[in-house]
């Protein structure tokens, strides 16, 4: 695959836009596949290079997986419990939800560390507290973690902080476990209630996801569902945000307006001229935009995964804009790349300063992680003149089809 984005900027973007399943549901729903003992098939399953990752772990551990355009069927009935050793574990944070899940089906994981996008400091510690507090020894040696217990049992769990990873990892390693499992100061993002309902529908019995207390009352064993994927409220809120940056009239359609209030409000703040629909958002063209102030947080708070698209639009609002960011304090690569296309940001400890509006202009820039990639797409058709955005792998693994979504806009993208 071409590694590099070239954008002619300068184009009013107008038309219809679909978005697709949600990456962070699906990341997480196709390892929890591997519990069932029957087939579980999901529907709508983005075409994201992370599930492409997923699919190789799958098949690495002689599950059988059949992909028909959005369709993905999984039949985890003569899975092995392989040491995880393979390159596509490197390639994406998620992998780390086979430890969870092989930990509950198997009682046994061994994985080397996941990868994923570099955003400072990411630990495990939470998900490994939540194992051994169901009974499992961890042992990390030479890069590898070996996760183990004679059985699992459930217990109360209190989360230092409501992590997204540790909260599903938790659940998956507990369905199978012996009484019950109480998840305290849980994470409520939509993504977790899609993976509590994938594993309810296979026969588990969890209450509670969505809220910060998750019960989870351990079974003997789960049959195979069929499942479709909620829609991902990130990459709308990135179209969202674009549309505002650069649209004449954008409609993006397959939104759950509901799981991106804290964007629209804050857009809505700054003078965004959209119409909210049941399940579309329209955007059109606003006259002037002004400065805000915005903080990531925990989910329903603004979600750190949008700040950076965020900022790209901020660049363009009238005054000076400040982007505190408390899940991520080191996510600002984007900004550096920004300031090389004319934007004025500043960076001290954990916040953005955003001084604008600064005409932004074509330059050769890096996507450091995905949504940075993300940000500078919304740049470079802000600019004037060519963008070339180098290491766009880092895009392709989260967003569907974006070249042919946005030359459908009439973007000019190759
Ligand atoms: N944290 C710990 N210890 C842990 C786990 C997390 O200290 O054991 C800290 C992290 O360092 C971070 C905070 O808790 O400061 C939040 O981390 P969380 O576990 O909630 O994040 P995650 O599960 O690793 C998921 C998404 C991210 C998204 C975050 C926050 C996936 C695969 N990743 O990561 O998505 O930013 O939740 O919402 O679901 C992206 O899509 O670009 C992306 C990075």
């Amino acid at each position: 695959m071409d590694d590099n984005i070239k954008i002619q900027g300068g184009h009013k973007l107008n038309g219809e836009v679909h978005i697709s399943s949600a990456k962070n549901a699906a990341v997480a729903l196709v390892p929890a596949a591997v519990l069932a003992s029957h087939v579980v098939t999901f529907l709508d399953i983005p075409n994201i290079s992370d599930i492409d990752s997923l699919v190789q772990l799958l098949e690495f551990l002689n599950v059988k997986v059949y992909r028909r355009q959005d369709t993905l069927v999984i039949d985890p009935s003569e899975i092995q419990n392989k040491m995880m050793n393979h390159e596509a574990v490197s390639k994406l944070r998620a992998s780390y939800y086979f430890l969870g899940a092989l930990l509950g089906r198997f009682k046994e994981v061994k994985m080397k560390m996941p990868g994923g996008c570099d955003l400072g400091p990411r630990p495990i510690n939470l998900h490994l507290k939540g194992f051994e507090a169901l009974g499992a020894t961890v042992d990390y040696e030479n890069g590898y973690y070996t996760i183990k217990a004679e059985e699992l049992v459930g217990n109360n769990i209190y989360l230092d902080f409501a992590s997204v990873g540790a909260t599903i990892n938790i659940m998956m390693a507990a369905v199978y476990a012996k009484g019950r499992t109480v998840i305290e100061n849980a994470a409520k993002e939509p993504e977790i209630i899609d993976v509590a309902t994938l594993l309810n529908k296979m026969g588990a019995e969890i209450r509670g996801a969505g809220t910060d207390t998750i019960t989870i009352d351990g079974i003997m064993k789960l049959g195979g569902c069929v499942h479709e994927i909620i829609p991902d409220r990130i990459e709308a809120g990135t179209y969202i945000i674009l549309a505002a940056a650069c649209g004449e009239h954008v409609k993006i359609n397959n939104v759950i307006p509901q799981h991106l209030e804290a964007l629209l409000s804050k857009l809505q703040e700054m003078g965004v001229n959209m119409e909210i629909g049941s399940d579309y958002v329209e955007v059109f063209e606003s006259r002037e935009l002004r400065a805000i102030d915005v903080k990531t947080l925990p989910y329903p708070g603004l979600a750190t995964d949008l700040q950076q698209p965020l900022t790209a639009l901020l660049t363009q609002a009238i005054g000076i804009s400040k982007v505190t960011e408390t899940i991520y304090p080191e996510r600002f690569k984007h900004c550096h790349e920004l300031n090389k296309m004319g934007a004025d940001i500043e960076i001290y400890n954990g916040q953005s300063i955003i001084n604008g509006p600064t005409p932004l202009h074509g330059d050769v820039v890096t996507a450091t992680d995905l949504r940075c990639g993300a940000s500078l797409i919304i740049a470079g058709l802000l600019s004037d003149g060519e963008t070339i955005i180098k290491d766009a792998y880092h895009i392709y693994r989260g967003y569907d089809s974006i070249k042919e979504k946005l030359k459908a806009l009439g973007a000019c993208i190759e």
